[in-house]
């Protein structure tokens, strides 16, 4: 009896064994598996479905990827987009893998992907969710893109992307006056030109008489008058001497000034030289038509070649310079220069820029 109770613990145990070696045979491959890949920096469980789906191999050839740690732990997952989820840069925001998702079935790239990421930009997060550029990247190349002006940059594309950005910024694409922007609030850098206007009824505040280099009756405000006091006071010691012809000037004398030259001179003329009423830069009290005291046309005097010169350095620019109207909207008038201050000023005379492509690309 006793030696077949041990026959019988012998070939319980004798199973067992047998039992045990099949499951560690049978489940050696998928452990060795979810311990190679948790040693990439994978939890257990993304380990172990990593494994279960077959994409252990890939995985295992590449370095940890937060993304992909990340988006197969999600609803966001798409298994054949596997190879872009390890070049694909984690960014640590709610939509993320949202947005990856979005973009990767719109037919972005990942380094498409990877550069809108780095913008870190709402707005230009939904408009590549809704749009397919497929150039996109060279548009981001440039900071002073706007997200809201994509469409325009698409529609008017001229083969240069920093031209193209910069022209539109501007207002290039649309025509003069097109649905102005409305400049309500003075500041010494404001811009007003074709495309941006003032209220009938804007006033600039403390405008102030000019009393150095100018007859009676001049205003600017104040501290475009001390600047201008201030270039009149080195021009002068240094022998040129400077008026002014006009300065500030109210809607209403615009007006005026508008219907008179397109009286005498014709539509064409006041297209290239005097700004509609509301659109002159006049009426913001930082402008100044100046003439030499010494002799005319301006342009060819020593004075225009003292102010070309110096005028940065007391923060006034040639507003209209030439071969630029493309640009300013106006022919060149050597006699008209405006106040933005000394910093913008000499970044405008060391850039070359107008202050329309200052304005598209820093402002
Ligand atoms: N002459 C300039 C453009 C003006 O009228 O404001
Ligand atoms: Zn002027």
């Amino acid at each position: 009896m006793q030696k077949r109770k041990k026959k019988i613990k012998i070939k319980k145990s004798g199973i067992i064994i047998i039992i045990l070696i099949v499951l560690v045979l049978f489940l050696y491959n998928p452990i060795k598996s979810i311990f190679q890949i948790s040693n990439k920096g994978y939890d257990l469980s993304t380990s172990y479905k990593i494994y279960k789906d077959g994409i252990k191999d890939i995985v295992l050839k590449n370095d940890y990827s937060k993304t992909l740690d990340y988006v197969i732990n999600s609803d966001y997952y798409d298994e054949k987009e596997i190879d872009n989820y390890f070049k694909i840069k984690y960014f640590e925001y709610d939509e993320f893998l949202k947005n990856i998702n979005i973009w990767l079935s719109l037919g972005y790239k990942y380094t498409d992907i990877n550069s809108i990421n780095e913008k870190n930009d709402n707005e230009l997060n939904e408009f590549v969710s809704k749009k397919y550029v497929s150039d996109i990247v060279s548009y981001l190349d440039y900071d002073f893109f706007k997200v809201n002006n994509f469409d325009r940059y698409l529609n008017y594309f001229n083969g240069d992307y920093k031209d193209t950005i910069v022209k539109v910024n501007i207002g290039l694409d649309k025509k003069f006056f097109e649905d102005p922007n409305v400049i309500k609030d003075y500041s010494i850098d404001m811009i007003i030109n074709k495309y941006n206007k003032l209220d009938n009824d804007f006033v600039p505040p403390n405008l102030t008489e000019l009393d150095n280099c100018s007859e009676k009756g001049e205003y600017l405000t104040k501290e475009a008058k001390e600047a201008y006091d201030s270039l009149c006071f080195d021009s002068k010691k240094a022998g040129f001497s400077f008026g002014v012809t006009s300065s500030y000037r109210s809607y209403d004398e615009q007006l005026k000034i508008y219907n008179s030259y397109l009286k005498s001179n014709g539509q064409d003329y006041v297209d290239k030289y005097v700004a509609t009423p509301g659109f002159s830069e006049h009426q913001t009290g930082l402008a100044l038509d100046i003439k030499s005291l010494k002799g005319s046309p301006f342009k060819y005097t020593n004075e225009y070649k003292w102010m070309i010169e110096n005028s940065y350095k007391y923060g006034f620019i040639l507003r209209y310079p030439e071969n630029l109207e493309s640009i300013t909207g106006y022919n060149p008038e050597a006699w008209h220069f405006r106040y933005v201050g000394k910093e913008i000023a000499s970044f405008l005379k060391e850039n070359n820029l107008t202050y329309e492509e200052y304005y598209a690309m820093y402002k």
